[in-house]
């Protein structure tokens, strides 16, 4: 695992983008694999800055997100589908762009059709993760034992408050999602994994423990041969 340490979230996210970036430059038609939170929109800010200003093309690169809410309408303000057309999507020339779908009306054969799409397109090229507070990736939330296909998920108690902060006050929010298993992210054939802020630091803490702790999926990622953690120095602690 390389390690990166940025002076600042906004550090952080320039040394993400360059390395999309170079992941771009070496290979046009890339596959990029895309997180939601706050945490990558520094990044996708910076992305869409570049394409703007004509340092970045996307038109050959294709990308898949890590996961969506189940169930949800693509055009809900809460979805990760709008999420990522209002951030990013909508700001550069990706040649397509994919999410599981969160209107499927049947969920298994949605994620089993998901990880087949992943597959045909060659793989994950570059995924860019996010961490939860409980050291969740994507929706793989602490468990005993942890899905490699993508599957409905149910979000824990923890991820639920969390994630609170982005529904208005009595609005329903989805307590199941559907989620890249590991199978389809460790097969990417490099990560970065993005830590910004001093509410992460004790995970970040258990991370450069160097240990698989199997209650913390983002231990898992130790066992990836290419993973580079970005993080700023409020995440160090
Ligand atoms: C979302 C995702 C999650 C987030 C994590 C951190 O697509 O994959 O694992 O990366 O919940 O969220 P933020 O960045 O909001 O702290």
């Amino acid at each position: 695992m390389n390690t990166l340490i940025c002076d600042s979230y906004e550090d952080m996210s320039r040394v993400a983008a360059d390395m999309v970036g170079e992941q771009l430059a070496g290979k046009p038609g890339s596959v990029l694999g895309f997180a939601t939170g706050s945490t990558p929109l520094g990044l996708y800010g910076e992305l869409a800055r570049r394409y703007r200003d004509g340092k970045i093309d996307f038109s050959k690169a294709r990308s898949f997100n890590l996961d969506e809410y189940y169930p949800m309408k693509k055009d809900h303000p809460q979805s990760y589908s709008h999420f990522m057309e209002e951030n990013l999507f909508s700001k550069i020339n990706l040649a397509s762009t994919d999410l599981p779908d969160g209107e499927a009306a049947d969920p298994e054969a949605e994620c089993a059709a998901y990880d087949r799409k992943i597959e045909a397109a060659g793989g994950i090229d570059l995924q860019v993760l996010g961490i939860g507070l409980n050291g969740h990736i994507g929706f793989n939330e602490p468990s005993k034992s942890y899905s490699m296909p993508t599957y409905l998920t149910k979000l824990t108690k923890s991820t639920i408050a969390a994630n609170s902060r982005f529904f208005a006050e009595g609005e329903a929010q989805p307590t199941t999602a559907l989620t890249m298993g590991f199978a389809a992210i460790f097969a990417a054939r490099s990560i970065m994994l993005l830590i910004n802020g001093s509410n992460k630091s004790a995970i970040a803490k258990k991370l450069f423990e160097g240990k698989i702790h199997t209650d913390v999926p983002a231990c898992l990622l130790l066992l990836h041969p290419d993973v580079t953690v970005i993080l700023d120095r409020d995440a160090l602690g």
